[in-house]
């Protein structure tokens, strides 16, 4: 009992730690941006039906829609706050966004 209680509060000092690292020097689209999209975004933006005409699954439709998701994933005033219904990005998501732009969104 006693055990379980003090594993459960390393535990628990631990996960901020863990929830600050974030990796802001390897930023690359097939890297770091299509798996956020593909975890938090492709389940409505790979069919036009289900993501308001925005298709995200590609690199191209990615260039072409990225100043829109720049609105949409800060949750900014007169954009569509996304994920759709899904809570906020991780912040270290959106720096790593802000990052792979401010470098010249690379098809890396
Ligand atoms: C549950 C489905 C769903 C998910 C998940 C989702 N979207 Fe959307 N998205 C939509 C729909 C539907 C619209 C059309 C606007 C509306 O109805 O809210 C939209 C609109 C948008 C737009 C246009 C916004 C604008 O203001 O012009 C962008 C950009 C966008 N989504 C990006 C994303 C990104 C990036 C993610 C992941 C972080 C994401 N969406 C996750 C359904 C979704």
């Amino acid at each position: 009992m006693f055990f379980v209680s003090c594993y459960y509060d390393n535990e628990e000092a631990l996960y901020p730690v863990l929830n600050n690292l974030c990796d802001t020097t390897n930023v690359t689209y097939s890297g770091t941006i299509f798996p956020i999209l593909n975890n938090s975004c492709l389940g409505c933006h790979s069919v036009s039906a289900t993501g308001g005409s925005i298709l995200l699954s590609t690199y191209a439709e990615v260039v072409g829609s990225a100043p829109r998701i720049t609105g949409s994933i800060k949750q900014l005033p007169g954009f569509f706050a996304m994920p759709k219904n899904g809570g906020k990005l991780k912040s270290c998501s959106i720096t790593q966004w802000d990052i792979w732009v401010r470098n010249g969104m690379q098809n890396n």
